[in-house]
Order: C-alpha cells, then structure tokens, then sequence
C-alpha cells in the first residue's frame, strides 16, 4: 500500500513539473478572457497577403510551386513599385465591410519585408518604392480607428541560413515542365552544409524585436507555420519558446495565433487558426473551448491571382460569418492586392455588399457568440445570441412562407423585430394543422408572424429581446 501511495506521489510530481515546464506564461483564464475581450467581441476582420508575389500573379506560393531560384524571381522585387498604394483607402474600405481589425503580410514566405529592417537588404525601402509601407498602412489603420494584426512567416526562401526544407523551392527539381522530383537525403545534406539555423533563429528575434518596437502598440501576431518531422520545421527550428517569451514581454497585451508548435504549452499561443474551412462546432483543446477564428480568401488564392475565378458569392461569406459567431469564433477575410497596390475589384464589391448588410445587421454579429443550448434553432437559420444585452438573434437563410415556429419558447420573448428596420413581429400561436403527436410540443412553442415578401436584405434577421433576466455584466466566455 505504501509503495502505491509513494509510486502515485511520484507520479502526481511527475506531472505537476511537466506541467511547470509547460507553462509559458502565467495568466489566468479570466484574465486571458480579458485580454482577448475586444477581439471576441468584434468577430471580423481583414487579411492582406501583398508582397513581391503580387508581381507575378499567380498566388503567393509561386516561387516554391514553379520552383523559381532566387536570381529568376529577383525580377518581381527589382519592379515592385506600386504607384497606387492608398492604405487609406484599403482602410476605409476594410471599415465600410464592417470589419474593425486587420491582418497584413509583414513577411511572408518569399522573405520579403513590407518594413524597413536592419537585418536584411530583401526589403521594401530597396525595392523602387523606397518607402516603408508596412508604417504608411499602420497609419492609416490606426487612423480609421481599426485594430492592427502582423502576419509575419517563420517559413523563409530567401534568407541564406534557413535549411532547404520539404516546402522550400529548391526541395524538388523539375523533370519535365510539369513533373517536380523531391530531392534525395544526400542532396538535402549537400544544399545545407553551408547553412546555419541558429542564425536565422537570430534572424526571427531580430525582426520581431523590429516589428514590436518600432510600430506602436501591434493589436495582433499571426505566425506562419510549423510543419514537424524529417525535413520539416518545428518549435525547436523557431526556437518557438524564446520567441513568445519574447514577443509577451515586447507588448504584454498582443493575441497570438498557433502556427509555432507550442499547442500543449498554457501561455504559447492564444487562438486557433482553422484555414479554408468551416467549423463543425466550436473547437476545443483538453476538453475546452478555445478562440477561433477561422481565415479564409474570397477567391482560391491569398496573394493576387489574376486567374484565379472560384470567387464565393454575397451569401456565402455572410452565412460564413454568421456561422462562426454561432460557433464562438471569428473571420479573418482576405484580399491580395495587386502589384500597383490596388484591390481586386472583384474583392471591392464583395467587400461592398458584406457591408451593405453589416450596416443594418451588426448587432448580431458584434459582442455575439454562440446560444445557450436551451434555444434550438429553426430549420434553416442560424441563432447567435449577445450575453451582454441577452437577445438571440435568428437569421433567416431561406426566407419562411409567413409563419416561423420556435420551440420551447413560450414565455420566453418580450418583444420580436427585424434588425434592418426595426419593424415589430408579431408573435402568436403556433399556427396551422399540428399533428396529434405534437401537440405537447406545441404548447411551449411560438409562432412569429413574417410579411409574406421577404425584406430587400439577402439574410434577414430577427431580433429577440428574451424575457428572462440576466445579468447585464454577463460576457463571451471560453
Ligand atoms: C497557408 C499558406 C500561406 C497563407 C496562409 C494564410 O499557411 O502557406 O500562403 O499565407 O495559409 O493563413
């Protein structure tokens, strides 16, 4: 007996320092809360992939998937000169979508920096452009009163120190003009010989150190991205851990994404970063909800792809956010300007008519998250629900025929209306024929009363001030 309790003792130290260990700053979840509570209350934003890919046109992963070397691919930096760069206007048009924060391509995986850095000559202030665009868009963004985001690449293809790797142009050759063979082991050992890690681990800390000094308070750090294994890069390639300790100690309130391999570690790393795809439900890590935001791109491509056509259409990037705030997450939007700096048109009017509807519905997106389970969506809507002012909003992705009937929710509503107008809806018995075997159903149900034409709003919502009292300081939590 005494050997177990001595043996689960040793066991129950065992874990408490590796838990230790793992820790990586302390923080308590209600302060972690707080800290993130601006960008769970304000669910939108915009992403800008803009480099010298921008030149060529064809996505940011160009240089790897064409297997360009760097003397052929120096031409898109030696013509990046983008006469109408108008962060301005960028800025007002991310605000007129109803977006209040916004991620950019500090440096992406080409090595290029949109800012001025001393540990490189592979940027913007040498290119014929010759200024610093990366502070001319954080003034403007600033100004427009929208948070501001570095997306920064711990992927390089330029810097000569980072080893060739499995995702690096020069991991594969090309057979014939469409045919790529990966390298073999000997010729990854021959390409690196010369190459040294710990200098651009170097290299990370000193651009970082760059990016949060040099640019006011940065709201937000997206890293780009940890791929494990034999001839991958990991937390241990980053020098992951020294970075976020880094990075905390540079701007102790900045929210960090989870691209740098400290998922088990408490403190590494503040939100999740699902890429291209909806969410099945609210994603979890050890059994708990955790920030998510979801980023996504118009069109197929990040960076500017001139022939790039699966563009989505108005509603499926509405229900895309109205789906994430029912889930508890975000969206991170993104356009690829082109090499003269503008937005793709394309973009600008999607862009446009997100805005359209965010003017007259925002309420249920801003400071919104997902229901409490107790209320059950109707078919085809989507519910979120604000626990501040404790409403639920119902949005209507198939416009019923009249009549709406919401379960269990007999005395629950005060007062219904749409959100574009104001307009009241009625709210009455259920309505219609009801089979016998549901009519006990039945009795603890609603009925709202629509107009028979569906509103001019491509998803109309309905706004239900809820009865039931809560308290008014009540928040999103995780
Ligand atoms: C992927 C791609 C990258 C893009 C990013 C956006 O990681 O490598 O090109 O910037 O997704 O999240």
């Amino acid at each position: 007996m005494k050997k177990i309790i001595f043996l689960s003792m040793l066991c129950l130290a065992f874990i408490s320092s590796n838990a230790q260990q793992k820790k990586i700053w302390d923080e308590t979840d209600q302060e972690k809360n707080e800290r993130l509570a601006w960008w769970t209350n304000d669910r939108f934003g915009l992403f800008i992939h803009w480099g010298t890919y921008s030149l060529a046109g064809r996505g940011e992963w160009v240089k790897e998937r064409e297997r360009i070397t760097d003397e052929t691919y120096q031409k898109y930096f030696d013509n990046f000169n983008p006469d109408l760069y108008n962060p301005v206007k960028w800025a007002k048009l991310a605000k007129a979508a109803g977006m209040k924060y916004a991620v950019i391509t500090a440096k992406h995986h080409e090595g290029f920096t949109l800012f001025d850095s001393k540990y490189t000559d592979y940027k913007v202030t040498n290119t014929p452009y010759g200024k610093d665009a990366l502070k001319e868009w954080v003034d403007a963004f600033r100004a427009e009163g929208l948070k501001i985001g570095f997306y920064y690449s711990l992927v390089d293809w330029h810097h000569p120190e980072y080893t060739i790797d499995e995702r690096h142009p020069q991991s594969a050759k090309f057979v014939s003009s469409r045919l790529a063979t990966p390298i073999s082991d000997e010729e990854y050992r021959e390409l690196n010989k010369d190459r040294d890690m710990n200098i651009y681990r170097e290299y990370l800390k000193n651009q970082l150190t760059e990016l949060l000094t040099n640019y006011g308070k940065v709201d937000i750090l997206f890293f780009d991205f940890s791929f494990p294994g034999e001839h991958g890069k990991g937390k241990e390639d980053w020098g992951s851990i020294e970075l976020i300790k880094l990075i905390r100690k540079l701007q102790p309130e900045i929210i960090v994404n989870d691209r740098h391999d400290l998922i088990e570690y408490a403190g590494g790393w503040d939100y999740t970063t699902p890429e291209q795809f909806k969410v099945k439900q609210w994603p979890t890590y050890d059994g708990k909800r955790v920030p998510w935001e979801t980023n996504q791109t118009f069109s197929g491509s990040w960076g500017y792809n001139r022939d790039e056509l699966t563009w989505k259409d108005n509603k499926m990037l509405l229900v895309l956010l109205i789906e994430s705030v029912s889930k508890g997450g975000n969206v991170l939007l993104n356009v690829g300007p082109t090499g003269r700096g503008t937005i793709d048109y394309r973009a600008e009017n999607a862009l446009l008519k997100i805005g359209d509807w965010m003017k007259y519905n925002e309420r249920s997106i801003y400071g919104c998250t997902q229901a409490p389970d107790e209320f059950e969506a109707p078919d085809n809507t989507i519910l979120t629900y604000n626990p501040t002012i404790n409403r639920l909003y119902i949005h209507l992705l198939d416009y019923p025929m009249k009549n709406l009937t919401i379960k269990g929710m007999k005395g629950k509503v005060k007062y219904a209306q749409f959100l574009h107008d104001m307009s009241e809806i009625k709210i009455t018995e259920p309505y219609g024929y009801i089979p016998l075997s549901d009519n006990k159903l039945a009795e603890q149900d609603i009925n709202l009363l629509l107009p028979l034409n569906k509103p001019n709003v491509e998803i109309p919502v309905i706004e239900i001030i809820l009865n039931t009292e809560k308290e008014s300081s009540a928040k999103i939590q995780y």
